[in-house]
């Protein structure tokens, strides 16, 4: 994403995470690229973003760790702060073509280790 905006664009990244997020730090650290990206911390369903502000939106592997009741929460927040006719990108497991090993893995993971990646306010110390 910070390669993709160019020198004179901005990425933001938001995760509730600060480990995550330290993680991403370091990355764009050694990429020279944290110039071109604001990190934050913070709640996916209540983006401290203004309204209209991105151009995009790209998430992977987080939507499905909302509970069901929260996901359109997630997504009518991300509405709001895309521009008309922004887009956005979510990358998941599909099931569409069967049960393959890494989705059964992946399932098992999320499983056996909810509190790690869960999308529960409680478990951070975000705002
Ligand atoms: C399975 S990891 C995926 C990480 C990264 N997006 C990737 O594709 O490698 C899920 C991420 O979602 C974050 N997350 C979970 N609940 C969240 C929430 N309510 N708001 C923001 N981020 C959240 C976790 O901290 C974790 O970094």
């Amino acid at each position: 994403m910070a390669k993709k905006v160019g020198r004179t664009g901005k990425a933001y990244g938001i995760d509730i995470s600060p480990g995550m997020l330290e993680i991403t730090k370091k990355r764009l650290d050694r990429a020279g690229l944290v110039e071109r990206v604001e990190l934050c911390c913070g709640d996916a369903i209540k983006l401290p973003y203004e309204d209209n502000k991105f151009d995009a939106v790209f998430m992977s592997f987080t939507l499905e760790l909302f509970d069901a009741p929260e996901i359109p929460k997630v997504l009518d927040e991300i509405k709001r702060v895309l521009k008309p006719n922004g887009r956005l990108s979510v990358v998941s497991m599909s099931k569409e073509n069967g049960e393959s090993k890494l989705l059964k893995l992946y399932e098992w993971f999320h499983e056996k280790f909810q509190n790690m990646w869960i999308a529960d306010r409680s478990m951070s110390n975000a705002p």
